[in-house]
């Protein structure tokens, strides 16, 4: 193994989680779980990363137990019989490989239909009623719809904690629900759930409370956020590290334990004047430990070079060992590179260049 990537194949403890990698498979939803329900190839596609040396798979999004959550039927549920004996085998599965699993729990808000499958009766909910793209879509949330969707992700975490996962990410990102709440765009309340950046942050900080009280003290808790969402990758919370400190303080405050700072290429400084990217500005202004994602891994050709001793300086892997070095971030999150090769984390600890697997185009079509 090239030693200077030794630091991101060490095992590490972050309050009463500890992983065996610093490697996090990042949640990607896949849609093979018919009726909702997980298969035996979602438990083997887990299970192989699992065996292949990442230190912790954040699942796909999950819908929690809310009419309104997800659309689309094979989206995995996170409430009922047979998706939750399928979730625990999933479960035994990746601790049998060594590794640790968290569920992500996912509310689409108005990024569904109204009506969508599975519950084809329900209409979506949001903030006021808009969606991404500014078009009003419905109509403001009541408050007995906001803390029956609260309630929903509470009972989310409990399932999780039953069923033996390590943890939960509550998804707070890409302008889904929680992140609709977050954005003036999809937030244009009037009440205490709306207006300033820090009211925006009520419902969220609400969500973590509500599960931190029923999973206790030493349940580890991510919380996914973002700048960007799926409507406008240009969109921005806060403007200014100031801003972005408003934001944090309540969410931080109301029980995180690590925040997963989801940006699409992690070398990109978030703010002018420093090289700090947007999850090494959550930690200096936290304190708390944090996931770096975006495009780790995709420069394939200058990783193989890497793996092979030729530095440059700037790949990627690099980067992210730099950042580590420097104590700006802690883990490192991965999407499409082990979509597309199962056992990349694996290949790169031990230097196989020869054997990785470039994203080939669809990869994300395929459940292997
Ligand atoms: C097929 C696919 C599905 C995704 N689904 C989710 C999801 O369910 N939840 C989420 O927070 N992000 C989702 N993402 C975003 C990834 O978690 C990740 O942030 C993104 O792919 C950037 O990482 P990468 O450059 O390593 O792929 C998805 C990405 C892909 C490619």
């Amino acid at each position: 193994m090239t030693t200077s990537l030794a630091p991101l194949f060490t095992p590490q403890t972050f309050g009463t989680l500890t992983v065996p990698t610093r490697w996090v498979m990042a949640p990607m939803t896949r849609g093979f779980s018919p009726s909702g329900v997980p298969t035996a190839e979602v438990l083997a596609y887990y299970e192989r990363r699992a065996k292949h040396r990442v230190g912790l798979i954040v699942t796909e999004g999950v819908a929690i137990p809310h009419p309104a959550a997800v659309g689309g039927d094979d989206i995995p549920r996170f409430y009922g019989n047979e998706p939750l004996a399928a979730w625990r085998r999933i479960v035994e599965a990746v601790h049998g490989a060594g590794g640790r699993i968290v569920p992500q729990l996912w509310h689409q808000g108005l990024e569904r239909q109204h009506h969508d499958k599975p519950h084809t009766d329900a209409c979506s909910v949001g903030p006021s009623g808009y969606n991404g793209k500014g078009e009003l879509v419905g109509e403001p949330m009541s408050d007995g719809e906001i803390h029956a969707v609260i309630a929903a992700f509470a009972e989310g975490a409990a399932t999780a904690k039953q069923l033996g996962f390590d943890g939960i990410e509550i998804h707070g990102a890409h302008g889904y629900l929680i992140d609709q709440f977050f954005w003036a765009m999809t937030n244009r309340r009037t009440d205490s759930y709306g207006g300033s950046l820090v009211a925006r942050t009520r419902f969220a900080a609400e969500v973590v409370r509500a599960c931190r009280q029923v999973v206790g003290a030493d349940f580890p808790i991510i919380l996914r956020i973002s700048q960007w969402k799926v409507a406008d990758y240009e969109a921005k919370l806060a403007k200014t590290p100031e801003e972005l400190a408003q934001f944090l303080a309540p969410l931080s405050e109301a029980g995180v334990d690590i925040f997963h700072g989801s940006t699409r290429r992690f070398w990109e400084p978030e703010f002018s004047g420093s090289e700090l990217n947007f999850p090494g500005w959550i930690k200096k202004l936290t304190g708390k430990p944090v996931i770096t994602v975006g495009s780790v891994g995709s420069d394939i050709d200058a990783v193989k070079r890497l793996l092979q001793g030729v530095t440059t300086g700037d790949s990627t892997l690099e980067k992210a060992l730099g950042m580590i070095a420097r104590h700006e971030v802690d883990l490192v999150a991965l999407g499409r590179p082990i979509l597309a090769d199962p056992e990349w984390v694996s290949k790169v600890e031990s230097a196989r260049a020869e054997v990785l697997q470039p994203v080939p185009p669809g990869a994300d079509e395929r459940l292997y």
